[in-house]
């Protein structure tokens, strides 16, 4: 009986053990249980705002930061920096992430459904104007 109970024990840390660390790739960076709970602070992080330069910058130079951290992006002719710790707090994924690196992503970012909150955050990571 005692052996029983313990075999039904088994599956219920396994299920804890799931919830905690999270089933989907969504919530792999909190956990399932945390993802739904616990909701971001991005804007009062100080690792996740960047130092803006007044060096202008050219697309090609942008692009050099293709799959690095930090790397830099272009939205709407302005450009910005992602700043290495943001990688894996970003809610979509470190890797959808880094296909922003070095690339203008204008289009993709107005595309996907992004809140009012991103789009403040994205303040936060302006680096530089655009040369053309
Ligand atoms: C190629 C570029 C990007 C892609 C494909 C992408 C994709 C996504 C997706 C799919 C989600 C939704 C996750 C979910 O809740 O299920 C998300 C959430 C989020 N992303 Fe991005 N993202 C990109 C760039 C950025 C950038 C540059 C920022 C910085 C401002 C950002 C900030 C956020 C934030 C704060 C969230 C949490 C939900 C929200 O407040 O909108 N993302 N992203």
């Amino acid at each position: 009986m005692k052996f029983l109970r313990f075999l039904l024990i088994i599956p219920l840390i396994i299920l804890t053990i799931i919830l905690i660390n999270g089933l989907s790739k969504r919530s792999k960076d909190y956990g399932l249980v945390f993802a739904v709970t616990d909701k971001i602070d991005y804007l009062s992080n100080p690792n996740l705002k960047v130092k803006s330069t007044k060096t202008k910058m050219t697309k090609e130079q942008v692009a050099q930061t293709t799959n690095r951290r930090p790397c830099l992006f272009i939205y709407d002719n302005k450009v910005y920096q992602i700043p290495d710790a943001f990688f894996d707090l970003h809610k979509g994924g470190s890797d959808e992430l880094l296909q922003a690196c070095g690339r203008d992503i204008t289009a993709i970012f107005n595309f996907m459904p992004h809140t009012t909150s991103a789009q403040q955050l994205l303040t936060h990571f302006y680096y530089t104007d655009l040369k053309n």
